[in-house]
């Protein structure tokens, strides 16, 4: 059976970006592969979290895995701290990572461009920590959003690079993948790119937020005059709302409001009112677990190591083979 291991930064709330993007894969691919998702608390410290936030932020997105529907019976579930192996083989993948690569990477460049005066060697390596998680279970299945093709190519780089250097095919390929559809980029309400909890407030619509809160932001969202000819070519603002309504309502209520936008009787109220509603239908049966969820400490504690258990088993196998290979014997 193919492995398959994916991860998210904890970051606080999951967002709709990171539930179409990668969790509702998740869900689908628990029942098909050997499955390892992790809460990624270290690639969370780049931005240096307070401990009390830490930790806030790790449970919530542990509370809200185990609410979309992730079953810790089924996939292998952890804290990515929880795993020093991956710190091991972090290190070693460092050896072989150039730092000119590390620098054209896009996610770098963004992150220096948003953050100038916390460039840190973290943020620089963040990439490689991401291979460590991948290649540390032998994954050639990722599934990732769009936003993270390039992370995943870096990722067969490295372990390509790691088998090379030492002569074999240790570490296999692991890919960015969707189960059906193409690789989804879900934008946020800003009228600019990607839905982020980085990218500024109101811009993200999160699992945990209220129905009011939904309706709130969502009659916020940035939007034009309207077209000023039939059939013209959305603007990216209006392009990104019928992008998050093609994901969360029916194929009806898309070709509707495309039909209205194409002839010009189209009312951005009423398209933003229908897109929460949609919204708010979508998220309804996660939002009512996560609170029973996040209240039962012994059900999380329980999950937790578990779950470490079943990662450090074959994080430790990974480890012990690849210091064999590397040349470390025991005297
Ligand atoms: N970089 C990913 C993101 O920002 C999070 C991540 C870290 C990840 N390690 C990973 C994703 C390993 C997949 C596999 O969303």
């Amino acid at each position: 059976m193919e492995t398959v291991v994916s991860g998210i930064r904890s970051t606080g709330n999951l967002h709709l970006g990171n539930y179409y993007g990668a969790v509702q894969n998740f869900v689908k691919m628990q029942h098909e592969y050997n499955c390892y998702f992790f809460i990624a608390d270290l690639h969370s410290l780049t931005t240096h979290p307070t401990p009390a936030n830490l930790h806030g932020n790790v449970k919530q997105v542990l509370v809200e895995y185990l609410a979309a529907g992730i079953d810790p019976e089924k996939a292998t579930i952890y804290v990515q701290s929880d795993v020093p192996e991956v710190t091991e083989l972090y290190l070693y993948l460092n050896m072989n990572a150039y730092t000119g690569e590390l620098e054209r990477s896009t996610s770098f460049k963004d992150k220096v461009r948003a953050n100038p005066d916390n460039v840190n060697a973290g943020l620089l390596t963040y990439p490689v920590l991401m291979a460590a998680d991948i290649i540390i279970h032998k994954a050639t299945k990722v599934p990732v959003g769009k936003d993270q093709e390039q992370h995943l190519e870096m990722a067969r780089t490295f372990g390509n690079r790691f088998n090379r250097l030492y002569n074999n095919d240790y570490f296999p390929e692991p890919y960015a993948f969707s189960m059906g559809k193409n690789l989804v980029k879900i934008p946020g309400l800003d009228g600019k790119g990607k839905m982020g909890k980085s990218e500024g407030e109101g811009n993200a619509i999160f699992l945990s937020d209220t129905p009011e809160a939904i309706r709130k932001k969502v009659m916020r969202a940035v939007t034009d005059g309207g077209p000023t000819t039939e059939n013209q070519e959305k603007p990216q603002e209006i392009q990104n709302l019928f992008d998050l309504m093609k994901v969360v309502s029916t194929p009806d209520t898309y070709v509707h409001f495309d039909g209205l936008y194409n002839s010009m009787g189209i009312r951005y109220g009423d398209l933003k009112k229908q897109l929460a509603e949609d919204m708010i239908v979508a998220t309804q049966p996660i939002r009512e677990k996560i609170t029973d969820i996040a209240n039962d400490a012994a059900y999380l504690r329980q999950v937790a190591i578990y779950g470490a258990a079943k990662a450090r088993e074959s994080a430790q196998k990974t480890i012990r083979e690849v210091r064999e290979i590397i040349g470390f014997r025991k005297f």
